[in-house]
């Protein structure tokens, strides 16, 4: 394995590439750097086997041939390389810092056994150079296009004898695979297939981005018996699971005075009868404000999550141009919640003190008021209780010892086990 001061490994030309595209080593080298000196500045390298990776794999050689050198080592962004018919993103070359994170998150080592569930090829060329000739590397897609690009890209990278690749829907697991000592999950999955656990070794480390009432957040996972709990958490968005394991969110029109639509979307807890809500848009809009402050360029991605444990009628939103609530982008949020004959948003404004802004709710309908107060009131729950401290999440497999679960948790019930969450006591 490269030491992290080693120079770059030499790259034949990317499959596909013309000449005249092709970056030079050099240039390419220089982003390779670039990028490990701002992943390690924030935090998401923290390792020298993390940090020797990302300066051997060449990422321009598993992005799409147009894209340029600056989208393939930017941080935040992720490649899509696929999507359906009405533009949802179906594959993509991960962002790298979140790669970055959940190879830290895995804990690898020279010599493990390395499941990726959801493929591309880069992610497993990273896993590869980590867990060395002595490791072994298993990287399965659902879509056979994705596998079949995968494979011709680590080929002509150099990883195809290191990474084995496979057409599976791993909800069913992997024929003839595993033990593992890490399986790296890199599409959002609503819930913990059984599987994964009996492919997964005792001492091993599962790393998913889990989907809690539409909010995602991308967990280590280590065993305690008969259940998991997390070792470390991640914010992160992901593409869909598809297959077996895909699930749907129910999705609620209102309309406005002129057509405009807002979309309501529910995990899974909608309401039965949203009809109370008819009309709702064309209400006078009320507002609540909680007094809780933030300072600008301050992460607050925490709220978002004790919303989806704790609001009740939450939902996440998605408005079209043209409505109210577009006209004004940059004082609210899409996430919101249902009550009654009301519906809430969260929002904010200049924070009275001049310093950052406040937290708020504005909202709609007969019980628009009502609405509003109970998004105030889990704002300043979450102040109170959630916002210095970090979670613990478990997973209970069907027919573990649920006894065990700590009076403090909260549980959110899934179709083969029940996620809890824990906000430990402020430090
Ligand atoms: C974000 S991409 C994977 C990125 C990749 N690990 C990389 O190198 O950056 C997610 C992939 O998961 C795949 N996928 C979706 N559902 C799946 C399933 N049930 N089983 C296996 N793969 C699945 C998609 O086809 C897609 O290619």
């Amino acid at each position: 394995m490269s030491e992290p001061s080693a120079a770059p490994r030499p790259v034949a030309a990317p499959i596909g590439r013309s000449t005249d595209t092709v970056p030079s080593p050099d240039r390419a080298a220089e982003f390779r750097a670039a990028l490990v000196n701002s992943l390690r500045a924030d935090g998401k390298i923290t390792t020298p086997a993390v940090e020797a990776a990302f300066l051997t794999v060449a990422r321009e050689r598993f992005v799409p041939d147009d894209v340029p050198l600056e989208q393939a080592y930017a941080v935040d962004d992720a490649v899509v390389t696929k999507r359906d018919q009405r533009g949802v993103a179906l594959s993509s070359v991960s962002a790298a810092y979140i790669q970055a994170r959940m190879l830290e998150q895995a804990d690898l080592r020279p010599g493990m056994t390395v499941l990726e569930v959801g493929s591309g090829g880069l992610n497993a060329a990273l896993i590869a150079e980590i867990v060395g000739d002595q490791g072994r590397v298993v990287s399965v897609d659902i879509d056979p296009d994705v596998i079949d690009r995968a494979a011709k890209l680590l080929d002509a990278s150099g990883y195809g004898s290191r990474v084995r690749v496979l057409v599976a829907d791993a909800e069913h697991g992997v024929p003839g695979e595993g033990p593992f000592d890490a399986i790296i999950v890199t599409v959002g999955a609503w819930d913990i297939p059984p599987v994964w656990l009996e492919l997964l070794a005792d001492t091993g480390v599962l790393v998913l981005p889990l989907i809690m009432n539409g909010v995602t957040r991308t967990i280590g996972f280590r065993r305690a018996g008969g259940h998991l709990v997390s070792t470390s958490i991640e914010v992160a968005g992901f593409v869909p699971m598809q297959g077996a394991g895909r699930h749907e969110e129910r999705v609620f029109l209102l309309t406005d005075p002129n057509g405009k639509q807002v979309k309501l979307r529910f995990d899974s807890a909608a309401p039965e009868d949203m009809s109370p809500l008819d009309g709702v848009l064309a209400t006078d809009r009320t507002e609540v404000w909680s007094g809780v402050t933030i300072p600008h360029r301050t992460s607050f991605a925490d709220l978002h999550l004790w919303f989806a444990w704790h609001l009740p009628g939450f939902c996440l939103l998605t408005v079209d141009d043209g409505t109210e609530l577009a006209d004004e982008r940059g004082t609210w949020f899409p996430f919101g919640a249902v009550h009654g004959a009301g519906f809430a948003y969260l929002a904010i404004r200049p924070a009275p003190e001049g310093v950052g802004v406040e937290f708020g709710a504005r909202a709609y309908g007969r019980d628009g008021q009502l609405a509003a107060t109970t998004v105030v009131e889990q704002i300043q729950a979450w102040d109170h209780d959630g916002r210095h401290t970090e979670p613990v999440f478990g997973y209970w497999p069907a027919g573990s010892d649920e006894n065990q679960i700590p009076a403090d948790a909260s549980v959110m019930n899934k179709a083969r086990g029940i996620v809890t969450i824990s906000w430990p006591p402020r430090a």
